[in-house]
């Protein structure tokens, strides 16, 4: 980002990101590059840099082998674009589910490394005495309640969270404690539209729904699914361009006029005594 946009918008914060419920919807995008954070960053309130890394970018059929190094290095390089949203880190799986001191040392290193703003965790009831720790140790998390992708082994897929209606319960009081463990947002995956109204309407946290109706108080979108880089993407996801397409092209239109010797051109070309 220039120093011009930095000085046009202060950064975001977590309780400007708190005030935000209820009010304009919450704009977040995941990010994993400095280039991307770059373009998007004007564009947005909040950046995850999600373990969706995993399978946007290592080409992982889920994000169970993405590790805490990993998570580092890409929040790193969303740092250095110093974005004026607020940047979450996710915790990936194996890096916080042991204790809560597994976790607090996993966020500290993330916050340590990074400079990012707060880290995120999937799980409900389940996590809520980790958030609370890592609350009160002055660690915002954002929480994931809904669809859990760390958890597709168990839940046999990628599945519609709250498809039965005995499920709504469950996951509302997931949701419920995660907002009461002190979760500063909460991410809600792939849930009916009544339900996620329902979480929305009885947390004090915004929420960020993905998958989750238009009901949520933000919306968030994995940023390679939102810019068509994949074939068949969830029927949440609306492509916003078609890169896969467009880059596509662009490899035939090189390939072609390499072959055809018409690049490089003389102006792409060097000639001896030129200024470097
Ligand atoms: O990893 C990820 O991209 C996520 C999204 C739901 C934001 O957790």
């Amino acid at each position: 980002m220039s120093k011009a946009q930095s000085s046009q918008s202060p950064r975001q914060s977590v309780p400007k990101i708190r005030a935000r419920k209820g009010g304009e919807p919450l704009v977040c995008l995941t990010a994993y590059t400095t280039a991307m954070a770059e373009i998007l960053g004007p564009h947005v309130d909040l950046f995850i840099v999600g373990d969706s890394v995993g399978n946007v970018f290592y080409g992982y059929d889920s994000t169970l082998p993405v590790s805490l190094e990993t998570m580092i290095l890409h929040a790193q390089a969303v740092m250095r674009a110093k974005p004026q949203a607020l940047v979450v880190v996710d915790l990936p799986f194996g890096s916080y589910e042991a204790s809560k001191e597994q976790a607090l040392a996993s966020a500290v290193r993330v916050l340590k490394e990074t400079g990012a703003d707060a880290v995120k965790l999937e799980g409900g009831q389940s996590q809520a005495e980790t958030i609370a720790f890592l609350a009160a140790r002055a660690i915002p998390v954002m929480g994931h309640v809904g669809l859990l992708p760390q958890s597709t082994r168990i839940l046999g897929g990628y599945k519609l969270a709250g498809r039965d209606r005995a499920d709504w319960p469950r996951i509302l009081a997931d949701a419920k404690a995660v907002d009461s463990a002190g979760a500063f947002a909460i991410v809600v995956e792939k849930t009916v539209g009544e339900l996620a109204a329902d979480i929305t309407r009885q947390v004090t946290a915004p929420t960020i729904g993905i998958g989750a109706s238009n009901v949520c108080d933000g919306q968030v979108l994995v940023i390679d699914d939102m810019l068509g880089m994949f074939e068949n993407p969830a029927r949440f996801v609306r492509q916003y361009a078609n890169l896969r397409e467009a880059i596509g092209k662009a490899a035939k239109a090189y390939a072609d006029d390499v072959r055809q010797r018409r690049f490089p051109a003389a102006e792409e070309s060097y000639q001896a005594g030129e200024p470097n």
